[in-house]
């Protein structure tokens, strides 16, 4: 039986957090360690350059991204890893779903629906003003990505569901117009995954500036976990674990008998000043070697670089066969 193929991409338009690492890199590393699934990872640098316009960060960002997976474990002998804008046939496949994609179905998207909202709300009258083709047609270009590689599952977070949907959606219709040549990918939602939150007890998140970076120093780590919101209870004081968000950081980082210990220590009148130093010790500990390959990565592009090339080429093998049957199947091919 052949395996199932799992694919997913990351943008890079950010410096990934702690909150990524436990909701998205960690469980997404230990799931291509399963012998029945074949996966493939992506650096998504132009979903990127829709929503961000900044040079330097896109590219700041795909060096820290692809870094940041290397280091947390990610295998490229076991997992194809290629950044999406060094496969031009997902380029060319994007257009060739763009001329079979209905404008109805990308009106309904969700991030362009919430972009026109937004333009309404403010009284613009023109419905459109400063939409980009780029957020428009993003569902597209997502399910080239989806469809270049026969993606059986593709694991998303909630907002993404449509996304997927829509995949399936252009993938039956090319089939059914022309010629059955791609695999309907279906969603997976981890029901289980963990949304850790952020010094304020949201959830964490770039957006909210409350988050704890992944590559810091332990002693930056420490102060940053200082900055965790707790109330005035003094040492000695019984403490509840609902009473700071410090709880739920350190139980994305204990095993379940350590979080009990760290209950009944609260419980026990633990201080809060005490209770961080814990949390931070336990960070620094899960964090410390793969911030020693982060480090000697980042020191040396030129490798995350040879690596991304060598998935590029693993890749492109495969898309290469996949958009010539697709170029086919709509009537373009050699002469003679
Ligand atoms: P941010 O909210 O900081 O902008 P992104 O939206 O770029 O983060 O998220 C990238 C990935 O990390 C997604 O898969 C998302 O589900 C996951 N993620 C982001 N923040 C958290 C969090 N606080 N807890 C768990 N997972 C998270
Ligand atoms: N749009 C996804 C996000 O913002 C990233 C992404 C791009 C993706 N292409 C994909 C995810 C293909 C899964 C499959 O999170």
């Amino acid at each position: 039986m052949s395996k199932k193929r799992v694919l997913t991409g990351v943008t890079t338009t950010g410096i990934p957090h702690l909150g990524n690492y436990v909701g998205a890199i960690r469980p997404a590393i230990r799931a291509a360690q399963n012998e029945q699934t074949e996966s493939f990872l992506f650096l998504a640098d132009y979903h990127g350059i829709i929503k961000c316009h900044d040079p330097a960060m896109i590219h700041e960002s795909t060096q820290a991204v692809a870094a940041t997976w290397l280091a947390c474990g990610l295998n490229p002998e076991r997992t194809t890893f290629y950044r999406q804008s060094d496969i031009p046939e997902i380029m060319e496949l994007n257009w060739i779903l763009t001329c079979i994609t209905a404008k109805g179905l990308m009106n309904r998207a969700h991030a362009y629906k919430a972009a026109v909202q937004e333009n309404l709300d403010k009284g613009q009258e023109d419905q459109d003003h400063q939409i980009e083709m780029g957020l428009y047609s993003y569902p597209i270009l997502m399910s080239a990505d989806i469809l270049m590689f026969k993606a059986n599952e593709v694991p998303v977070g909630r907002d993404q569901i449509q996304h997927v949907e829509m995949a399936r959606d252009i993938a039956g219709r090319f089939n059914h117009r022309f010629k059955e040549v791609f695999t309907l990918p279906e969603v997976k939602i981890d029901e289980n995954v963990e949304l850790l939150v952020g010094l304020d007890g949201r959830k964490m998140s770039k957006s909210y500036g409350n988050t704890i970076p992944l590559w810091e120093s332990d002693k930056k780590t420490q102060k940053s976990v200082n900055k965790i919101i707790t109330n005035l209870k003094e040492p000695g004081e019984p403490k509840q674990p609902d009473e700071s968000p410090l709880f739920e950081i350190y139980k994305a980082f204990a095993t379940p008998q350590e979080t009990a210990d760290f209950t009944q220590m609260l419980a026990e009148g633990l201080a809060w000043g005490e209770a961080k130093k814990l949390l931070a010790a336990k960070i620094n500990a899960e964090l410390a070697e793969p911030r020693e390959r982060y480090a000697a990565l980042t020191a040396n592009p030129a490798q995350i670089e040879e690596i991304l090339q060598a998935g590029a080429a693993k890749a492109r093998k495969e898309a290469r066969v996949l958009l010539d049957q697709v170029r086919d199947a709509v009537g373009i091919r050699a002469l003679g």
